[in-house]
């Protein structure tokens, strides 16, 4: 348990808080707004207490260097919109400038500093450089779930420097993913998918120590169906990882843990929109043709399990939704857990992604704002920015 932004008192402090604001943007337009939204409680609970929030995040990966396509501007927009009031974007996140309009702050105010990796230091974890940003604020405050698997100088750094505790979205991360991990209502069925094994093999490991039953869908399934010797046509597989797959398959099995494969998939001829495509038996898949999501089967077992669950946690799309053609088994599985009584949890990146293009999203008991860093929580992995923070 980390101390949180309750255990300390802000009133009247300059508070440092580290956001995750890597929203997806396309032409300077944010397309989703998740982890904005997502961060108001801390700013809020902060504000009305007459804090002086100093907000902090990085913005994709700008190489070390000012560019204007990563500037944070339209964020202290967005942030601003919400908030119903002006959220000004100060020119950087360290340097004179800032540190003048950190003192003309008033009790109350919010400003967003600019793109922290403008600054190489920053992703290097330079002590000066945080010392630098720490020395515009009394107090550090890490909200940014998303970014707590880096250690760099704003999630790290820092709290080398300032007292550092957790934002409540942290702190709802935190509570959601241990939950289902550690005492979840069962049964707990987790739902795998993804393109590759490779990328989930810590995951995997973990939860056939927790899970009751794993469904596994997505590129990653056609792996496994090779391993089990089955016709997989020009479907992507892993050719390094087919002997990891097949000790998995065994590890289930001889611990009891149901590990479902799909029976059928929707096959296609080539992974792109207006291809030709069709259902077939998952055992044989033509020659040629690759499996692009779970076939209707698989789809409506898998959504019957889940009407069945405890607990579901979800990472990884079951085919490639973003053509609305391979959508149908990872929109089956995100209503299936809409419906359900179950404690609902989603990781981050491409399944949030789904989950919120469906418009699925406020039926889900919680959502990560974590991509990468959901799936280090998930393997076990502790995270930097939260294992710097104070206990409670
Ligand atoms: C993310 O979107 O996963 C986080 O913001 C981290 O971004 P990064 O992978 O560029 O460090």
């Amino acid at each position: 348990m980390k101390k949180t932004v309750r255990d300390i008192d802000v009133s009247g402090r300059r508070v440092l808080v580290r956001c995750d604001f890597n929203v997806p943007m396309e032409g300077g337009r944010i397309t989703d707004d998740r982890r904005i939204r997502e961060s108001l409680p801390t700013i809020r609970y902060l504000l009305e207490r007459g804090a002086r929030v100093i907000l902090s995040s990085h913005f994709g990966r700008p190489k070390g260097r000012p560019d204007p396509a990563f500037t944070l501007a339209p964020v202290a927009e967005r942030i601003g919109t919400l908030l119903e009031r002006s959220v000004p974007l100060l020119p950087d996140c360290v340097g004179p400038a800032v540190e003048d309009a950190v003192a003309r702050m008033a009790a109350g105010d919010v400003v967003l500093l600019e793109n922290l990796r403008f600054h190489p230091e920053e992703e290097a974890n330079a002590p000066g450089f945080a010392a630098r940003l720490a020395a515009l604020a009394d107090l550090f405050v890490n909200d940014a779930f998303g970014t707590a698997h880096r250690a760099h100088a704003s999630t790290v750094g820092v709290a080398a420097h300032l007292p550092a505790v957790a934002g409540l979205l942290l702190e709802k991360e935190l509570a959601h993913l241990g939950q289902a991990l550690d005492s979840p209502v069962r049964p707990f069925v987790a739902i795998l998918g993804g393109k590759k094994v490779s990328d989930k093999i810590g995951v995997i490991r973990r939860l056939l120590d927790r899970a009751d039953t794993l469904l596994v869908g997505g590129g990653m399934a056609y792996t496994f169906l090779r391993a089990q010797g089955r016709e997989i046509g020009a479907s992507i597989c892993e050719q390094d990882s087919l002997g990891l797959a097949a000790a998995l398959l065994a590890e289930a099995a001889r611990r009891g843990v149901g590990f479902e494969l799909p029976a059928d998939v929707v096959a296609a001829t080539a992974v792109e929109a207006g291809a030709d495509h069709q259902v077939v038996d998952a055992a044989a898949i033509p020659p040629g043709w690759a499996g692009v999501d779970i076939g209707p089967r698989t789809a409506a077992r898998f959504a019957g399990i889940v009407r069945g669950a405890g607990t579901v946690l979800w990472n990884g799309p079951m085919g490639v939704f973003e053509i609305p053609a391979f959508a149908g088994g990872t929109r089956a599985v995100a209503e299936a857990m809409a419906d359900s009584s179950a404690v609902t949890v989603v990781g981050g990146g491409d399944t949030a992604a789904a989950v919120e293009a469906f418009g699925l999203a406020g039926r889900m008991t919680h959502i990560s704002t974590g991509g990468g860093a959901s799936l280090e929580f998930l393997e076990g992995r502790e995270l930097p920015g939260i294992a710097v923070l104070q206990d409670a």
